[in-house]
């Protein structure tokens, strides 16, 4: 990566969507109903792909955005158990149960935050009611190493499962006491041997940098560590700070936050780390091995993004099930709601939780055509997307092109009559290059709406 005026490249950080979950700032809203939802349920057709959020945790760790329950009571854990399965029994209703599951995931929350006997009841009830799991189904599950042991090792390999994602987030001490997660490296490492004992070949680890602390010369130790992991994929997550989201971020001293420019710093040194390492770059934030079948999908173009991160298996229909999980169909997303009690009260009532969610119009699916391909693979072939869309792009976006005249200027891309393509150093900012391709984030820079920082 040639050199980088790093200050200069400060004027870039500022707010904007992350683009790992939704593909352009949509916001949910009420024109979505619960009967337009359903319908799109009973006539999809597409492959599945099922999600299950598993939201407790014993604590918290401080910089945690995802959507946490914390309790360490054991009749809290069944009792949704018992709901999960209600939850189940009225989506199956409005499901054809026979089209082929392709992924399954276990998200959180920490999903073996569960005993391994409660985890093989859920994965065997949705196997009772989903009977078509391709033979190459990816099935995974998101694992604190804190909390796993070998018997739930052992229901995951009962039921196939072939993808582990540790999270690690950072191996300095002070780091580690500032976040409230303390994780000796010995741990980690005890669960990543544990998984490939049970034949997991494909196991991720998840860092964070932007943590209270961290310097390039912190996180340079942290790199050269997590060598000993040596997983297959490695995720290195820009930390999103929204403390007016999250209480828990509030606890975090900002001042001890590194700045824009250090965190340039630390992801250019964590790209090169990688290739030095014999890795190479997926997306915007993932790192595999060559022989990683994400380098075969880059090839044919048929990377994908969803919210479990990058994937192969595209073209599904995303099931959410669970408290806050969020279902994905070609032109609709849909979110389960986000309180327990009133999680309970729709199934309660046999209608399934579902709060709130968004249709896609034309315009929405073009964007997201295009923002996806960006964050996936930092081109994007114009021919290709005016064949499948029927536009002309220069026309169709000549406001948004106009809007990338800086980054070009800046020598972070190029755009001509067929591509647009991002150079190694505009990878390091492809959130703020997607975001002139997003009409929505046009209309928010007028409103209160507020993301965590680019950079
Ligand atoms: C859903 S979390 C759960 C993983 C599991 N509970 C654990 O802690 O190991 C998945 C990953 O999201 C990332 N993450 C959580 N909060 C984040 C934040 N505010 N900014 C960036 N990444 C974050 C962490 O790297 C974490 O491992
Ligand atoms: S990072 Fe994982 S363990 Fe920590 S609070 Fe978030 S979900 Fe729970």
């Amino acid at each position: 990566m040639s050199n980088i005026d790093f200050e200069k490249f400060s004027k870039y950080s500022k707010p904007g969507p992350r683009y790992t979950s939704y593909p352009t700032a949509l916001e949910f809203n009420d024109d979505f109903s619960y009967d337009e939802y359903i319908k799109f349920l009973e006539e999809e057709q597409e492959k599945i792909s099922i999600y299950i959020h598993l939201p407790f945790c014993r604590s918290a760790c401080y910089f945690c955005g995802c959507n946490v329950v914390f309790t360490s009571k054991e009749d809290k854990l069944s009792r949704y158990i018992e709901y999960l399965k209600k939850e189940i029994d009225i989506l199956t209703n409005h499901i054809d149960t026979t089209r082929e599951v392709i992924q399954f995931h276990f998200g959180g929350g920490t999903p073996t935050f569960y005993k391994a006997f409660e985890l093989d009841e859920i994965v065997t009830y949705v196997k009772s009611k989903f009977t078509n799991w391709s033979s190459d189904a990816e099935i995974s599950c998101e694992i604190d190493p804190r909390f796993f042991n070998e018997e739930q090792m052992k229901v995951f390999q009962k039921h196939g499962f072939n993808r582990i994602s540790f999270g690690v987030q950072d191996l300095d001490e002070k780091v580690q006491k500032e976040i409230h997660r303390i994780q000796p490296l010995e741990l980690t490492k005890k669960a990543v041997e544990l998984a490939r004992k049970y034949s997991i070949n494909s196991i991720n680890t998840d860092f964070i940098y932007g943590l209270p602390f961290q310097t390039l010369k912190s996180f340079k130790k942290t790199l050269e560590l997590s060598t000993q992991l040596n997983p297959d994929r490695v995720a290195v997550f820009n930390y999103a700070h929204v403390p007016w989201l999250k209480r828990t971020m509030r606890k975090f001293d900002e001042t001890t936050l590194p700045s824009p420019e250090v965190k340039l710093q630390i992801f250019k040194y964590t790209i090169d780390f990688f290739e030095k390492h014999g890795y190479k770059m997926v997306g915007m934030d993932h790192f595999a091995k060559p022989e990683d079948e994400l380098f075969g999908a880059i090839k044919k173009g048929e990377l994908h993004r969803n919210f479990q991160g990058y994937t192969t298996k595209g073209g599904a229909n995303l099931i959410g099930i669970g408290l806050t999980s969020i279902g994905e169909g070609e032109r609709y997303y849909a979110q389960n709601t986000k309180d327990m009690k009133i999680y309970e009260e729709a199934i309660d009532i046999g209608k399934l939780p579902f709060e709130r969610g968004v249709k896609l119009s034309n315009d929405d699916f073009l964007r997201k055509g295009v923002i996806m391909e960006l964050m996936a693979n930092f081109h994007i072939d114009i021919k290709r997307v005016e064949k499948e869309y029927g536009i002309n792009f220069k026309e169709y976006f000549a406001d948004d092109i106009e809007d990338l005249q800086e980054f070009v200027d800046d020598n972070l891309m190029t755009i001509d009559n067929n591509e647009i393509r991002v150079s190694t150093t505009g990878t390091l900012l492809i959130r703020n290059i997607a975001m002139a391709f997003d009409a929505y984030m046009k209309k928010y820079a007028q409103s209160k709406k507020s993301f965590s920082k680019t950079v």
